[in-house]
């Protein structure tokens, strides 16, 4: 296993796997706009690289300084348990810069457990009506 690394296009057909595994649709539906998406300026996109597979990857929007969101974490189902998402969210925290991570989520148990906590958030689907109906 790889420590994080940068992502780059050749891991594309690995994250992908994670992403149809997982059905997540958003990020399998069209695999170019995924590869735009995994490496859009701003972004810190890390990959951790077993053999051929990529087993986990993140990613975290940071203004450098302040503030940090993070737009996915996801580590392949066997090699969940032992400390990959951890430190896939830690370097990519730290590679990124700012003093707070915001984040959307249905795993809330597992970012309790490394000290977050729970704040009201909201999701808007994009675009937005300029206009009210
Ligand atoms: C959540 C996820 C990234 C954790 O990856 P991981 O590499 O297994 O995490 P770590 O090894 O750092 O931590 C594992 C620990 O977290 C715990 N954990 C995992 N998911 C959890 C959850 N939803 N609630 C509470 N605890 C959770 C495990 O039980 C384990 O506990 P232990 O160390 O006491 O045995 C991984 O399970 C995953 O990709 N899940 C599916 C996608 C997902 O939900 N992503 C987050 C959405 S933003």
């Amino acid at each position: 296993m790889t420590a994080p690394t940068p992502f780059l296009r050749d891991h594309l057909d690995g994250a992908l796997a994670l992403f149809e595994a997982e059905g997540w649709q958003t990020y399998t539906a069209d695999p170019e706009r995924t590869l735009r998406a995994l490496t859009a300026p701003g972004c810190t996109t890390l990959v951790a690289v077993d053999g051929d597979d990529v087993a986990g990857l993140v990613q975290v929007h940071s203004d450098g300084e302040i503030q940090a969101h993070l737009s996915l974490l996801l580590v392949g189902e066997r090699w969940r348990g032992s400390g990959l998402g951890r430190s896939l969210l830690a370097e990519a925290a730290a590679r990124a810069g700012g003093i707070r991570l915001d984040l959307l989520t249905r795993a809330g148990g597992y970012y309790e457990s490394l000290g977050a906590r729970s704040i009201p958030g909201y999701r808007l689907d994009l675009p937005i009506s300029a206009s009210e109906s």
